[in-house]
C-alpha cells in the first residue's frame, strides 16, 4: 500500500500473478475436490484456502482474490465453462439480439460467493498483506463473450467492433456497468487495491484502444474514485508497448502493470513518471530458474526499485515452474534492501 502510496519503502513489494495455481501441489490437491472450474471460483472457503496457499508457502505481501475474470459474463447470464486442458467455453454473443439475453438483474446473487471469498480473506489474512480484488477489463472480457473461446488475435470482437461500433459499444457498457458493480462489492467486502486485467489490449490500433480499452477503463476508474477515492487501482494492459506512457495519464489508474517484453530503461524513463509501475520478470525464468533468472530479477530491482514499484511477473506464472523457483525468487526480492 505504501509502494502504491508513492512512499519511501525498505525494498520492493512483490506478488506474482495467478500465484494461486496449478504449479503448486497443494492447489492441485483442493482443486481436485471439485470438477467444474467455475463451481470452484464460486465456492467461497475453497477459494479463500487457495489464495492463502503462496502466502503461507512464500510469504508475498499482496494476496490476490482468487477467481477469474469470466465470473463476469457468468454473472450477466451467459452460459461459462472450462473445458479441461483447452481453456473457457462461452455460449458466443454476436448480435445485439443475444447481448439483449444478458442483464444485471441477478448478477449480485450470482456472483455473491466472490464477495463472501473477500469477506473470508479480509478476516483471515495477516495484517501486513495486502488483499487485491479484480476484474477483467471490459475490452478482454468482451472478447471471450464474442468469440466464446480464447482465440489467436481475438478477431470476433474486433470484427464486431468495425463493423457495428454502435452495437458493440452497448456490450462494453454493460460489461463496464457490471465491472463498476463487481469491483464496489469487492471493496467493501475488504479488498484493498483492485487491479484490472486488459489481457487483449495489445491486438488493439490506435483509435480502437482509446475507444475500447482507455475510455472503458476511464469510466470504471472515475466510478470507483467517486465512491471509495482512497483505493487504488493497477491497470494491466498487455501487449500496448508504445502506448503504456498513456494509460495512467488516459484512465486515471495509479499504477500500471508491464508485461515482459517492455523495455526497463522506457519503463523508468516514460511510464514511471506517470504511474506506479509492476512486473516484469519473463514467466519462464521461473520455470528455468538459476542464474539467469537471478541477474534479471537484480537488474529489474535495481532499475525500476525501491520506490513506485511493486515487483511482479510479466504475465501469470505457469503450471510447470517449479515451486522452489519461486522460493528463490521470493527470497532474493525479501533479503534485498536500498
Ligand atoms: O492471479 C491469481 O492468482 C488470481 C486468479 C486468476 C485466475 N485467472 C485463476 C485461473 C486471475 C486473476 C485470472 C485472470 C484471467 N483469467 C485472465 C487475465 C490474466 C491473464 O492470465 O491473461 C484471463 C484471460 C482469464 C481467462 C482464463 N481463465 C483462461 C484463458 C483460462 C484457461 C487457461 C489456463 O491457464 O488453463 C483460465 C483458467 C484459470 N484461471 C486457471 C486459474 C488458476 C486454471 C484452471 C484450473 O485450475 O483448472
Amino acid at each position: 500500500m505504501k509502494a502504491l502510496a508513492g512512499m519511501e519503502v525498505d525494498r520492493p513489494p512483490f506478488w506474482i500473478m495467478r500465484q494461486a495455481g496449478r504449479y503448486l501441489p497443494e492447489y492441485r490437491a483442493v482443486r481436485a475436490t471439485t470438477r467444474d472450474f467455475v463451481s470452484f471460483c464460486l465456492d467461497s472457503e475453497k477459494a479463500c484456502a487457495v489464495t492463502l496457499q503462496p502466502i503461507e508457502r512464500f510469504g508475498m505481501d499482496a494476496a490476490i482474490l482468487f477467481s477469474d475474470i469470466l465470473i463476469v459474463p457468468h454473472g450477466l447470464g451467459q452460459d461459462v465453462r472450462f473445458v479441461e486442458g483447452e481453456g473457457p467455453r462461452l455460449a458466443p454473443v454476436t448480435n445485439g439480439a443475444e447481448l439483449a439475453a444478458l442483464t444485471m438483474d441477478r448478477f449480485h446473487e450470482k456472483v455473491g460467493p466472490v464477495y463472501e471469498t473477500v469477506r473470508l480473506l479480509a478476516k483471515r489474512l495477516p495484517g501486513d498483506v495486502a488483499l487485491i480484488g479484480f476484474a477483467g477489463a471490459p475490452w478482454t472480457v468482451a472478447t471471450y463473450m464474442v468469440a466464446g473461446q480464447g482465440t489467436s488475435e481475438q478477431k470476433p470482437a474486433r470484427l464486431w467492433a468495425y463493423r457495428d461500433p454502435t452495437g458493440f459499444e452497448t456490450l462494453i457498457d454493460l460489461v463496464t456497468t457490471a465491472t463498476i458493480e463487481y469491483l464496489a462489492a469487492q471493496v467493501e467486502a475488504g479488498a484493498e487495491v483492485l487491479q484490472i486485467f486488459d489481457t487483449w489490449a495489445g491486438s488493439l490500433p490506435e483509435d480502437e484502444m482509446e475507444r475500447w480499452v482507455f475510455r472503458p477503463i476511464a469510466r470504471i476508474r472515475a466510478a470507483l474514485k467517486a465512491r471509495f477515492p482512497h483505493v487504488p487501482v493497477i491497470g494491466f494492459a498487455k501487449g500496448i508497448g508504445p502506448a503504456l506512457p498513456l494509460l495512467a495519464p488516459a484512465t486515471g489508474v495509479e499504477a500500471v502493470g508491464i508485461d515482459p517484453t517492455v523495455p526497463l530503461g522506457f519503463v523508468r524513463d516514460q511510464v514511471q513518471p506517470t504511474a506506479v509501475v509492476q512486473g516484469n520478470l519473463d514467466p519462464l525464468l521461473v520455470v528455468s530458474g538459476g542464474k539467469a533468472m537471478h541477474d534479471r530479477i537484480e537488474t529489474i530491482l535495481r532499475t525500476l526499485g525501491p520506490d513506485r514499484f511493486i515487483f511482479n511477473l510479466g504475465h501469470g506464472v505457469v503450471p510447470e515452474t517449479p515451486p522452489e523457483h519461486v522460493a528463490a525468487l521470493a527470497k532474493q526480492i525479501r533479503d534485498w534492501h536500498r
